[in-house]
C-alpha cells in the first residue's frame, strides 16, 4: 500500500515544480502534497517520518531554485483555504502562512490598518516571508510580527514570540518548523495614506526592479554596508546571458529566466556572478535563494 493513500486527493507524484516557482524553474518533486487542514498536515508529518522522506515546505517559490531533476522527497504547500485564513483584532492581524503578502496587504488597507505596507512588491506567501525574514532595507517583517504559531515535526503546535524567533538579515529559526500563522502589530490609518505608501513603493520597484521576467529577486545577499547589485553591476555583468538565463538590465542582483531557462543555467550564472566580484573586489557574494537539490 503507498504511505500516501490515506491523503487522498492531497497528494501528487511527480509534480514538476516550475510550475510553482516564480523563476518558472524546476524539476518534479517525488510527492507534492497540499494538505485540507492542521490535522491532515500532522497527519502527514508524521507518515513522512515513519516513512524516511525528507521534505521542503514551499510557499510561493519566490525564494528558491529547484535543480532541473527534481526533488527526490516530498514537497508540502499549505495552499488551502484552513492556510489562509485573516483575522483582525482592535491592533494586531494574524495571517495563515497559505496567505500571500498581496493578499495580507489588501485586507490590511480594505479594513483601515497600516504597519505592513512596506512589504508591497514581495511576491511571496505569510509563512515564506517570516522564514526569510523578508523586507526591504529599512524593515523586515519580524519589525511587525508579535508572535508565530508553528508545528514542529512531531507534530505539536506552539506559539513562539519574536524574539526567539532570532530573526537577522534575511534569516530565522522558523525553518526547522512548519510556519502556521504570525500575529501582526497594525494601527489605524485613513485607507487614502496607506494606500499612498503602497503606490509609492510599487513604482519605486517598478522602476527600480525586474518584473517583466520571471525571477527570484535577488540572487545574493547584500554583503554588510554594500550592495550585490552595484557589485555585480560595476563588473559589467548586466545583459550577460547563459542558456535561457540574463542577469537583468534593470537590476545586476536579478537573474531572469528570459523562457527556457534551466536551474543549470542560473547557477553558472551566478558562478560567474560570484567570481567577477571576488577577483574585482574580494567580496564572497552569499546566495539568498535558496537551492532545492
Ligand atoms: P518560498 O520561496 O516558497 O520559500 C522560502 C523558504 O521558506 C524555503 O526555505 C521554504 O522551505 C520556507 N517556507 C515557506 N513557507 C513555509 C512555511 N509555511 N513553513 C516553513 N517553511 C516555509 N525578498 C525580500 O526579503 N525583500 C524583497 O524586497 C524581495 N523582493 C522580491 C522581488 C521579486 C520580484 C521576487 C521574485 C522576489 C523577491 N523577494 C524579496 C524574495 C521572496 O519573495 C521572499 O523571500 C519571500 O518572502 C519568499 O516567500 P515564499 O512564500 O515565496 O517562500
Ligand atoms: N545598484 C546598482 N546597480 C544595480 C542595482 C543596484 O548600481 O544593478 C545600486 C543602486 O543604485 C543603489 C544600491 O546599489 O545605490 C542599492 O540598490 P537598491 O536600492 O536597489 O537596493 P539593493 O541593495 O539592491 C535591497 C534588497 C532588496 C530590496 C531592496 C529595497 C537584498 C539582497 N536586496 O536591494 O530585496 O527590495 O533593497 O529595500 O537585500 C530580495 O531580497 O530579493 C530583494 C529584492
Amino acid at each position: 500500500m503507498n504511505w500516501y493513500k490515506g491523503l487522498g486527493q492531497s497528494c501528487k507524484c511527480r509534480e514538476p515544480l516550475k510550475r510553482h516557482t516564480t523563476l518558472k524553474i524546476g524539476g518534479p518533486a517525488r510527492f507534492f502534497i497540499e494538505p485540507r487542514d492542521r490535522d491532515q498536515l500532522q497527519e502527514l508529518l508524521r507518515l513522512l517520518r515513519r516513512n524516511k522522506i525528507s521534505f521542503h515546505v514551499l510557499g510561493m517559490g519566490s525564494n528558491v531554485l529547484v535543480r532541473d531533476r527534481g526533488f527526490n522527497g516530498a514537497v508540502v504547500r499549505l495552499h488551502a483555504p484552513g492556510f489562509k485564513k485573516i483575522t483582525f483584532g482592535s491592533n494586531y492581524v494574524i495571517a495563515g502562512s497559505g496567505v500571500s503578502l498581496v493578499r495580507l496587504l489588501l485586507g490590511c488597507y480594505q479594513e483601515g490598518f497600516s504597519g505592513l505596507e512596506f512589504l508591497t512588491g514581495i511576491p511571496g506567501t505569510t509563512g515564506g516571508a517570516l522564514v526569510m525574514n523578508a523586507g526591504i532595507k529599512e524593515k523586515c517583517i519580524a519589525d511587525a510580527l508579535e508572535s508565530v504559531t508553528v508545528m514542529d515535526k512531531n507534530g505539536s503546535i506552539k506559539t513562539i514570540v519574536n524574539k526567539d524567533a532570532r530573526f537577522s538579515y534575511r534569516s530565522s529559526c522558523l525553518k526547522k518548523f512548519v510556519v502556521l500563522d504570525g500575529r501582526f502589530r497594525v494601527r489605524r490609518r485613513p485607507r487614502l495614506l496607506i494606500k499612498k505608501r503602497m503606490d509609492e513603493l510599487r513604482a519605486w520597484r517598478h522602476r527600480n526592479q525586474d518584473y517583466s521576467f520571471p525571477s527570484a529577486g535577488c540572487v545574493f545577499k547584500n554583503p554588510v554596508n554594500d550592495s550585490a547589485g552595484r557589485l555585480i553591476d560595476a563588473c559589467g555583468l548586466k545583459g550577460v546571458i547563459i542558456g535561457g538565463a540574463a542577469v537583468s538590465l534593470l537590476h545586476a542582483n536579478f537573474i531572469v529566466n528570459r523562457g527556457k531557462a534551466s536551474a543549470a543555467d542560473v547557477l553558472k550564472l551566478m558562478l560567474l556572478m560570484k567570481t567577477q566580484v571576488k577577483r574585482r573586489f574580494s567580496i564572497t557574494l552569499t546566495p539568498e535563494i535558496e537551492i532545492w537539490r
